[in-house]
């Protein structure tokens, strides 16, 4: 059955299977690629995005689980331009690899709406379940600063 949502601020409806998880709908169905695929069992985070405002695996996320919603993804997250955390991200060239970055900043996005201005311990604890494989956690702090202040 076909699932209705409100994807990075466009109606769209996404004729997928019910429990196809929301990150396949947005790639496969959707064509936003941005969105990662990294383990599939809502460890790793690269696939976060929001729903409704908040960062959600969308891997174990059950397409309609979420129908509905609002979902954005890293390609929505700045609206028409960029948001202050991928400039901050560019300043402080905090990826290596990239792979999970977007999820890094769409984790990032809700840090900073709970923690307008976080310390090292709130970044390391919110930011705590999202993997990076090529260990840019100490740039990827330094980017969130950046973008806090
Ligand atoms: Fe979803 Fe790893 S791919 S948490």
């Amino acid at each position: 059955m076909a699932t209705k949502i409100i994807l990075n601020g466009e109606a769209v409806t996404l004729d997928v299977a019910d429990d196809t998880p929301l990150l396949w709908a947005i790639r496969d169905h959707a064509g936003l690629t941005g969105t990662k695929f990294g383990c599939g069992i809502g460890m790793c985070g690269a696939c976060t995005v929001h729903i409704n405002g908040r960062a959600t695996r969308s891997c174990i996320t059950p397409v309609s689980d979420v129908a509905g919603t609002s979902v954005t993804t890293i390609e929505g997250l700045g609206g028409d331009g960029s948001h202050p955390l991928q400039d901050a991200w560019v300043k402080a060239q905090a990826p290596q690899c990239g792979y999970c970055q977007s999820g890094q900043i769409m984790q990032a996005a809700t840090l900073l709406q709970d923690f307008p201005n976080p310390t090292d311990e709130q970044i390391n604890e919110v930011m705590s379940g999202n993997l990076c494989r090529c260990m840019a956690y100490v740039r990827i702090r330094e980017a969130i600063h950046l973008a806090s202040d």
